[in-house]
């Protein structure tokens, strides 16, 4: 149905150091996958400055760009695309505010999360943001096209 068109729908999310290193990366996969949305990629690896300078090309001016760094090359990610209707913007609801101390409870960073410099979860902020980062962190035969074998059952 037209309800329906955007079920396609792709967002990148990541598990920040913090994140890896607190062992929330079970927690936060199951968050997304109780809500319903499908995971098509993942990953864990280690950032390079180079990627960060890339995913981050609007933060590189900032004054907390080169603790920004520090932190994301701290430990390894986790990085995923997960898809669905709205996931974008249903994501960045499911994640909080970039401040946990504004993101309420129920939310990845209002949840597990006291500081900026180390939230936890990271999330596209835009349909834009979303393709231009899915392309930046994935190859597209990373990406893994699925269905479930029987319709009738949970999809
Ligand atoms: P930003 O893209 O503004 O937020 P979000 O991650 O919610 O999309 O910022 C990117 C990351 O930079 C943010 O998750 C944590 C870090 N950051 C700071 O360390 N200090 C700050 O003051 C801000 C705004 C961000």
């Amino acid at each position: 149905s037209a309800g329906l068109a955007d079920v396609k729908e792709r967002t990148l999310i990541a598990v920040k150091p913090d994140g890896v290193q607190r062992r929330l990366v079970g927690q936060i996969i199951r968050r997304f996958e109780q809500r319903g949305f499908k995971l098509v990629g993942l990953k864990m690896l280690q950032v390079s400055e180079g990627l960060l300078a890339q995913h981050y090309c609007q933060l590189t001016q900032k004054p907390f760009y080169s603790s920004l760094v520090e932190y994301m090359t701290s430990g390894p990610v986790v990085v995923m695309v997960w898809e669905g209707h709205n996931v974008v913007q249903s994501s960045r609801v499911m994640v909080g505010a970039t401040n946990p101390a504004a993101a309420p409870a129920g939310t990845v960073r209002g949840d597990f999360s006291l500081h900026v410099s180390r939230n936890v979860v990271h999330a596209s902020d835009s349909l834009e943001g979303a393709q231009r980062e899915i392309q930046l962190w994935f190859q597209g035969k990373e990406l893994v096209e699925w269905d479930c074998w029987d319709q009738t059952l949970t999809c």
